[in-house]
């Protein structure tokens, strides 16, 4: 039987990327959880993450990870595609689900995702980092605390060079490029920030400039969201920026604003004639000038999400970032993709016409 007190037994879905950030993170803040499995179909795979983090238990099949009785929360780190079925089987097993963004790939299968543990009584937390990003958290306070008046501009801004795995640019994997990818970020960064305003309209702006060779999907996007309340977000992404990560915002009000560079702010100005072992997520080099960033998991807020989803799983908190969260943004994300497929602002609610964002923009011919 899963305990009601003591830590959270957490499983992780998938061994890779994000996997090794969610296990780090959890270990960072180990006074409410512990991951005590992790599946992924790879032989091998699983097995390497469980050393390097000390994870007592391996499954190559997640559905076997399930059976395990005293497993009470389940995160997600598999491709796009997968997040739907995963989550339903999740809570079909009585467990509570942490979701890595974006959501999943349709809104009917957001639907089924929030129906079914709402009926199974689980959590879906959304993963989105930037709502527990410390930075980011300081600049909403201030704003909270009325230090800028009324706001009128959010922009935020996620790039580096593109993802480290061949499945993200396979659109029928991931379902959309940069604006799916990362502008999910952006959009619920926004939304957060001004206080979840209902979304009024969409407008987008994307392209493929640097990697047709590899994707039918956007590499670089803009996208404005305009906001009930009459804020605007501006949001940019992109696959196609040089020399690693890059994330920021800035928050313009009536009486005042915040600049926030999540990376820079935080980093070491390096020169290295030889190079050194890692500077940031997705910097191809450390030769030359670099900006090594440090506590990179922390500087993130991922440490600080994955407390919060075990701290309301133990009903000391309620829920921040919710599977509704990652419904609008998704919602949002066919508006931008269908914004730039018809060269005009789309009025929500927009009604998806497809069955992946990126659809709406290229129609069905995404291979
Ligand atoms: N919050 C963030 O900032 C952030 C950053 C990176 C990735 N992500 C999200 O996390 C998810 C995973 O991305 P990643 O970068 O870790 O990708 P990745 O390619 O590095 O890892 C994907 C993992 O999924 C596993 N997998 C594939 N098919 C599976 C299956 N059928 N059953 C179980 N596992 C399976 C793979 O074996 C692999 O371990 C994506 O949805 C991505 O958008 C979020």
């Amino acid at each position: 039987m899963p305990a009601t007190n003591g830590k959270v037994k957490v499983g992780i879905i998938g061994s890779q990327f994000e996997a090794d950030i969610h296990a780090a993170s959890f270990q960072l803040m180990p006074e409410e959880a512990e991951v005590v499995a992790v599946s992924s179909p790879t032989p091998g795979n699983a097995q390497k993450l469980a050393e390097k983090h000390s994870i007592p238990r391996v499954f190559t099949d997640y559905r076997e990870m399930l059976k395990e009785p005293d497993i009470e929360m389940v995160t997600i780190t598999a491709p796009n595609r997968l997040h739907a079925q995963m989550t339903i089987d999740i809570a079909n097993a009585g467990k509570h689900v942490v979701c890595e963004k974006p959501l999943c790939m349709t809104l009917a299968e957001a639907d089924e995702m929030i129906d079914t543990c709402r009926r199974k009584g689980v959590i879906l937390g959304y993963a989105e980092e930037l709502f527990f990003t410390p930075k980011y958290v300081k600049a909403k306070e201030m704003a909270d605390q009325g230090g800028f008046g009324k706001i009128h501009m959010v922009k935020q801004s996620e790039k580096h060079f593109g993802p480290h795995s061949p499945w993200f640019w396979d659109m029928t994997q991931a379902g959309g490029g940069a604006m799916m990818d990362l502008g999910c970020h952006g959009i619920a960064f926004c939304y957060w920030f001004l206080g979840r305003p209902a979304i009024k309209s969409v407008y987008a702006q994307l392209g493929t400039y640097v990697h047709r060779d590899k994707t039918k999907g956007d590499d670089d996007a803009i996208c404005i969201v305009e906001f009930e309340n009459g804020a605007i977000g501006m949001i940019e992404c992109s696959w196609a920026k040089r020399g690693g990560m890059s994330d920021r915002t800035e928050i313009y009000g009536e009486g005042g604003v915040t600049y926030a560079d999540l990376h820079m702010g935080n980093a070491l100005p390096t020169y290295s004639e030889y190079g050194f072992g890692y500077a940031v997520e997705k910097a191809p080099t450390t030769n030359g000038w670099s900006y090594p960033v440090f506590e990179e998991h922390w500087n993130y807020g991922i440490p600080q999400e994955m407390r919060h989803f075990a701290r309301v799983v133990r009903g000391k908190e309620t829920l921040q970032a919710s599977g509704e969260d990652g419904r609008i943004v998704m919602q949002a994300l066919y508006a931008a993709y269908a914004s730039a497929g018809a060269g005009q602002k789309i009025h929500m609610p927009y009604i998806p016409k497809t069955d992946m964002p990126i659809k709406e923009w290229l129609g069905e011919d995404v291979k």
